[in-house]
């Protein structure tokens, strides 16, 4: 699994004048492209080498990421990404990044409007755990990318996020995130029925999404409030604390507090106490 997916391929950088002559170009074409373009991007994904999928070029990954983006998004954000009023906010600049975050996470679509979009099991066809999957999301964020610039899901995935120094990890969590998500990555509620959550469930590259791009409540870490190095120590600290190597010994007997030991021995012993004495009474 995680050598899997640690070798995807880097993924394609747009220039903005490209993007634009390449985005033309692929909406003139209209359907025939969106039919053919799916199928050059099935053909590439079977039997393509690496270099021959870099090749291809991006209007299919992005004229298929646009059909994807009619099926389950559009009613919520708009045909131009720009948001509709009382369903979804714009997606302009939130990049491909956001949308790995969002869409991997559960979060989008979002079925319902609620205080904050909850994680959940994503979608089948987002799941990033499928090849299918990922091809999809990597399809999505290509047409947001495309469309609205902003932040890029890094070109690694898996424990090759993790960096070297989960120590120096600790120290930055401590000072940018602990605030809300707690010393050890437990989560914490904030205001108005709002919560940071745990950070145990999300993936390498789900924390590495959520720092660049800041959902809801959270801040942006860009890469000069955090270099990429300074993220994947983090990112280390958080996958060290949440493999259960935070124990401190001792049963945590279902994260009842750090007083439970006690309180198990004084209950246990009392009782026993108090069941030997009405022994005693009934034997007099
Ligand atoms: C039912 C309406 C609805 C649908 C459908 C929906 N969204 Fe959203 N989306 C929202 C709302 C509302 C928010 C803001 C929620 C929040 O921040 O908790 C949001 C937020 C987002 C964000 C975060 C934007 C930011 O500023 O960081 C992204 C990215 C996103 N949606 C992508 C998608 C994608 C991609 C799809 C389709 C797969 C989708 N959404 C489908 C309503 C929707
Ligand atoms: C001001 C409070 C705040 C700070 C500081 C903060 N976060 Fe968050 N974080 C949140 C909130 C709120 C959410 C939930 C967003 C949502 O559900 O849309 C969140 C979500 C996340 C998620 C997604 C969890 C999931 O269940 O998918 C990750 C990962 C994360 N934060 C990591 C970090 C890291 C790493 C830092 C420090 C670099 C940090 N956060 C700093 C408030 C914060």
């Amino acid at each position: 699994m995680t050598t899997e997916s640690t070798t995807r391929p880097p993924r394609r950088r747009w220039g903005h004048g490209k993007l634009k002559r390449r985005f033309a170009a692929a909406t003139a074409l209209g359907a025939a492209l969106v039919l053919t373009g799916g199928m050059a991007y099935a053909f590439s994904e079977t039997t393509g080498t690496v270099n021959e999928a870099q090749a291809q070029p991006d209007t299919a990954l992005i004229a298929k990421g646009e059909q994807l983006y009619n099926q389950a998004c559009i009613t919520c954000h708009g045909s131009n990404l720009q948001g509709v009023q009382d369903r979804g906010v714009s997606l302009i600049g939130v990049g491909d990044a956001a949308v790995y975050f969002q869409v991997s996470s559960g979060r989008m679509p979002l079925a319902r409007q609620e205080a904050q979009a909850m994680r959940k099991p994503p979608l089948p066809q987002f799941d990033p755990d499928t090849e299918e999957g990922r091809a999809n999301l990597d399809a999505l964020g290509a047409f947001v990318q495309a469309n609205g610039g902003g932040p890029e899901t890094p070109a690694q995935t898996g424990a090759a996020l993790r960096g070297a120094d989960p120590a120096r990890g600790g120290q930055l969590f401590r000072l940018n995130c602990a605030s809300c998500h707690n010393f050890t990555g437990v989560g914490g509620a904030l205001s108005s029925g709002k919560y940071a959550p745990s950070l145990e469930a999300p993936t390498e590259e789900q924390i590495y999404t959520a720092m660049l791009t800041g959902p809801q409540n959270m801040p942006k870490f860009g890469d000069r409030q955090l270099t990429p190095e300074e993220k994947r120590d983090i990112i280390a600290y958080v996958k060290s604390v949440t493999d259960g190597n935070n124990q401190v010994g001792g049963n945590p007997l279902g994260g009842l507090g750090p007083t439970t030991e006690g309180v198990v021995i004084f209950i246990v012993g009392l009782t026993s106490i108090i069941g030997f004495a009405m022994w005693l009474g009934a034997k007099n």
